[in-house]
């Protein structure tokens, strides 16, 4: 389950009354249309379908809402909450007694649409921190009566939550500071009156931190209220990170990467639950949509036997499992680099993100096409690093050292775009994947004393660990403000300061929480989770890795995954005499690999019949050829 039961369990509670008054409100005695035009014993099948992008929340809510109307309604969910649908994507179905399913449809969509709209906006602001470790916070700023579902539905959108209401933890503000003389006087007798509760004060400038500053203990947290992004990267440099600084006031989307770029650690965000804009979502009786599976696969198997040999069809483990199911073959990055290397097929059908379809064109045999169902499913990491921004570093560097080309190897992740696997072949370079990054930085090591890993920090940094590199010899690239030459000069390894937003989900202390609630479970990681999860982890590998290792154990194992979402889920399904399950308690989902659906994958094969090449993934010439230098250096290791 992406949630913990107890996290359900409190939602439901919170929501009964909730429900029952927006029953009483909507039905009253009685849905007059449905009780007019349907015969009593009419049973109907809804579906609930996404008619727009977004995260959803709120699912078990709406079950309960179509139980208390009618308690034979049966809801399916197709959906977990925290999932990404796309726009067409069948949520849930619900099958029961006509009248009770039309009379309930409004208030559970209402329920559901709401939270669901808050989990999305929340989960567009987690995004647009972009690489820096900002946290995307709430406010007590909800609906009254409704703080624990909305709060629910931005922790299903990836946010944390602030604290839930008055009495679980002092925030000392301005009218308190002004009430009581003074932030000393305010804090010494707050920590009179709590000692046992965490202690946050906010403070206007400069000479207000100075003295929030100087408690002694440290506060729990400071907040900077409305200040401009240069006062608030004053404040970080400042405070020195002595004391987590929460950024509040007029937080809206557009300005939020600069504000998390002055180097702040929380951003709250009213905004979030006090100007909710609800997802769109309908129910529609016994309608096909995207989630209609069986046409489309039925059309999908059809147009594979007419090809033949002609077509194969390559899927990522992080796609959908009715994708996965229609695989010719399934793998992680490297097994699908590999395998795309082996076809002989003349079209290769590449169900996953751009990155990878463009491997594989790369690597293609004359004649050989590529196809992907949706081209903008991107990935959020490979977007991190662009090719102006690396080349600026690789300058800096090249100006530090003298001659960059001989002293640093360029390594890029396979999750990058060609021209930065361009770069890599053009400067003696090399690309891994996360099957593979301990032999590449180890043959890296051999060619130049140095390496620059892009773009993801926490797999160079985890990598390095393991082949014996100490944090002391690396440091992470900050565009902003470049290392001084001297640390250039003193370092091994530069890290790119990308990070995977699905990865970097997981947190220490899931691992702590997972480990009391299933004593002797193992925790297996993606090493693109930060180096803090890998070190508390029992084991760290690439998604076959992880595959293998579940594969391999005895019934009864217990296992919490730090992966991919859907791919945890299917582990679970295909090992059901092992325990498998996401370890944080709200799973992540990779949006962009949602992003092939049935429908998309039947467009493009459909076009071969047309004689279509539809989304061809191409690559420029001489691109494409130093990109193959850079993956060749890799398939030979
Ligand atoms: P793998 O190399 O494990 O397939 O990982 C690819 C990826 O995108 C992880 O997020
Ligand atoms: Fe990219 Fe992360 Fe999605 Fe993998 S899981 S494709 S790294 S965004």
């Amino acid at each position: 389950m992406p949630t913990s039961s107890e996290s359900i369990d409190e939602l439901l509670a919170a929501a009964e009354p909730l429900i029952e008054l927006a029953v009483a409100e909507d039905i009253g005695p009685g849905d007059a249309t449905s009780l007019a035009t349907l015969e009593p014993g009419t049973i109907l099948q809804g579906r609930i379908v996404a008619k727009a992008p977004g995260v959803i929340a709120g699912l078990p809510v709406a079950e309960a809402v179509f139980r208390a109307v009618d308690q034979q309604i049966a809801f399916t969910p197709h959906v977990q909450d925290g999932q990404i649908v796309v726009d067409g994507e069948l949520i849930a179905e619900v099958v029961g007694p006509g009248r009770g399913l039309l009379a309930a449809e409004r208030t559970a969509l209402n329920f559901l649409q709401r939270m669901s709209g808050i989990a999305t906006q929340t989960h567009r602001m987690v995004s647009a921190v972009g690489t820096t470790d900002a946290t995307i916070l709430d406010t007590r700023k909800t609906v009254p009566g409704y703080r624990i579902l909305d709060k629910y539905a931005v922790r299903m959108g990836g946010g944390l939550n602030h604290r839930m209401s008055l009495y679980d933890m002092l925030l000392i503000k301005d009218n308190h500071i002004d009430g009581a003389g003074g932030i000393s006087a305010a804090i010494r007798r707050a920590r009179t009156h709590h000692p046992d509760l965490p202690i946050e004060v906010e403070v206007r400038d400069m000479a207000e931190l100075q003295e929030a500053l100087a408690a002694d203990p440290p506060l729990d947290r400071i907040l900077l209220d409305n200040m401009t992004p240069a006062q608030m990267r004053m404040a970080v440099q400042l405070t020195a990170g002595r004391v987590p600084l929460e950024a509040s006031g007029n937080v809206t989307l557009d300005r939020l990467a600069d504000i998390a770029a002055t180097g702040v650690d929380f951003i709250s965000a009213g905004s979030l639950t006090h100007s909710v804009v609800a997802l769109d979502i309908s129910m529609k009786i016994g309608l096909a949509t995207v989630g209609d599976e069986s046409a489309l696969v039925q059309r999908i198997r059809e147009v594979k036997a007419a090809q033949g040999e002609r077509l194969v069809i390559l899927a990522h483990h992080y796609q959908r499992d009715e994708i996965a199911a229609l695989a010719d073959f399934r793998g992680d990055s490297l097994q699908l680099a590999r395998q795309g290397t082996q076809t002989n097929a003349q079209v290769i059908a590449f169900c996953g993100v751009h990155f990878m379809a463009e491997v594989a064109a790369i690597l293609a045999k004359p004649g050989q096409h590529v196809l992907i169902p949706d081209p903008t499913a991107g990935c959020y990491l490979a977007d991190t690093a662009t090719s102006q921004g690396v080349q600026t570093a690789w300058q800096a560097l090249d100006d530090a050292l003298g001659a960059a080309d001989s002293e640093i190897t360029p390594i890029t992740y396979v999750n990058s775009s060609a021209d930065l696997k361009a770069f890599c072949g053009r400067h003696g370079g090399v690309v891994c994947t996360s099957g593979n990054a301990d032999r590449v930085i180890r043959w890296a090591l051999e060619q130049r004393p140095r390496i620059f890993f892009f773009p993801d920090q926490h797999l160079g940094r985890n990598t390095s660990h393991r082949v014996g590199i100490p944090d002391g010899d690396m440091l992470v690239w900050n565009g902003r403000v470049p290392p001084s030459a001297a640390s250039i000069r003193a370092t091994r390894v530069y890290l790119w300061p990308g990070a995977c937003c699905v990865h970097r989900r997981f947190r220490p202390d899931h691992v702590l929480a997972i480990r009391e609630r299933h004593p002797g479970i193992k925790v297996v990681v993606h090493p693109e989770c930060t180096a803090e999860v890998v070190a508390l982890a029992d084991e760290s590998g690439s998604t076959s890795r992880i595959i293998t290792l579940i594969e391999r154990s005895a019934p009864g194992s217990k296992w919490a995954v730090a992966t991919e979402t859907r791919l945890v889920y299917r582990l679970q399904s295909e090992h059901p005499d092992q325990l498998i399950i996401p370890l944080a308690d709200v799973a992540p989902f990779c949006r962009t690999m949602s992003q092939t659906t049935l429908a998309n994958l039947a467009e493009i094969l459909e076009g071969l019949e047309r004689g279509e090449l539809v989304n061809e993934v191409t690559v420029e010439h001489e691109t494409a050829h130093w990109a193959r230098v850079a993956l060749e250096r890799m398939l030979a290791l």
